[in-house]
């Protein structure tokens, strides 16, 4: 048996993660550890409780005590840390909180699996690893041409992904400087089932069923790489058990999109599915990002060359997987978008 701390898996990815892990295989534990903010949902993992190989632990990665106790009371092999804030523009309006979380939060794992981990100088118990999720929002923004590679120096934009570059940096100088067995992936924009409706596409979903108004920042021209989470949580699962310790892997999802085809997809589909009454006068042009970065794409070759992984979704296939789950599955939608969800959107897109 293998046991997996993984943390902030009542997220998005994470959960994915947690349910895709744990109906692949009969020899994995998982200990999913999550602080349940605004972002975490108990919902997602329905499927899984009950299970025997899965344990729930409501705590924060930033608390040292809460953290050693999971080390001291289970065997822990791998660490894969998915806990952080996540979104951009929460990170425009409060940034702190990031750098609490996504980089103290990632310190302090590290330190407390160094430390359960170590047998010797520079020597830690045999098979183990802590898998960084990151993103390649930390390698800034691309022009119309060319693609992130593993190489690409970092320059990150946003608050956010300022600190998730910040935590890539220690997870790097725990490898260089303690020969701490880590790796690092970075993967383009997911979407998919459990996403929670703050970022673009399960908010389009959830207010074209309301005829509400489809914001669209700035132009609408901006690019992102579109990867389907059940890709994602493979590539993660292949390089806890294959990646070469300290390589970064790039996670891109070959799907890139401008946010307008994204919106126009999603109207099409309700439309001609759902409700006619839905359209494009629902597109609304509102007032651009902060900062926002034009463009994200991987070409995931690193990954394919030493792992064999690939996008098997394409986002015509998982774009109508992603929107007939949201159709199956509203009650999670209401239950999400009831509670502090109204304050934040009316905050936010009041005066767009
Ligand atoms: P999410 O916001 O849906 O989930 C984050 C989870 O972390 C939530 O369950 C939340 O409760 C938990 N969490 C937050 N702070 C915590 C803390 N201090 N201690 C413990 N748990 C805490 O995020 P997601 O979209 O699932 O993203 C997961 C990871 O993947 C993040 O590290 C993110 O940076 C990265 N990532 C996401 C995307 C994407 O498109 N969603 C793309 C690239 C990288
Ligand atoms: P988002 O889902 O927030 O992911 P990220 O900023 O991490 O890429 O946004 C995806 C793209 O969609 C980004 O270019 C911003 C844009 N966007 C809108 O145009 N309107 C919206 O309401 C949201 C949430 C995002």
């Amino acid at each position: 048996m293998k046991n997996y701390l993984v943390t902030g898996g009542a997220g998005f990815i994470g959960s994915n993660f947690v349910i895709y892990m744990l109906n692949k295989y009969d020899d994995v534990n998982i200990i999913n550890i999550d602080k349940l903010t605004y972002a975490g949902n108990l919902e997602n993992l329905k499927s899984v409780e009950g299970n025997e190989h899965y344990t729930f632990i409501q705590a924060d990665i930033c608390d040292k005590d809460a953290m050693q106790a999971i080390f001291d009371k289970y065997e822990i092999d791998y660490v894969v840390n998915f806990a952080a804030e996540s979104h951009v523009d929460r990170s425009i309006s409060d940034p702190e909180i990031f750098v609490q979380t996504n980089v103290l939060g990632t310190v302090n794992l590290l330190n407390i699996a160094k430390n359960a981990w170590q047998t010797g100088d520079d020597q830690y118990k045999d098979g183990v690893k802590f898998l960084q999720v990151s993103t390649d929002e930390v390698y800034g923004s691309l022009g119309e041409t060319g693609y992130f590679m593993e190489t690409t120096p970092l320059d990150p934009h946003s608050p956010y992904s300022s600190s998730k570059a910040s935590a890539d940096f220690f997870v790097k100088a725990y490898s260089d400087t303690y020969k701490f067995p880590v790796n690092i992936t970075r993967c383009s924009n997911n979407y998919g089932p459990y996403q929670f409706p703050e970022k673009l596409i399960p908010l389009m979903i959830n207010n074209v069923l309301q005829h509400k108004d489809l914001p669209i920042y700035g132009d609408g021209m901006q690019v992102r790489d579109w990867l389907y989470v059940e890709d994602h949580c493979k590539a993660i699962d292949m390089v806890i058990r294959g990646g070469k310790l300290g390589e970064v892997y790039n996670v891109g999802g070959h799907n890139e999109r401008p946010n307008i085809t994204i919106v126009k997809t999603i109207i099409d589909y309700i439309k001609k599915n759902v409700d006619d009454q839905v359209g494009e006068h629902l597109m609304k042009y509102v007032e651009d990002r902060k900062g926002h970065d034009r463009r994200y794409g991987i070409a995931p070759d690193k990954i394919k060359a030493d792992l064999g992984w690939y996008p098997e979704t394409t986002f015509e296939v998982g774009i109508v997987k992603t929107i007939k789950w949201y159709l199956e599955n509203k009650t999670w939608m209401q239950n999400v978008t009831s509670g502090s969800y109204q304050q934040y959107y009316e905050k936010m897109y009041a005066n767009k």
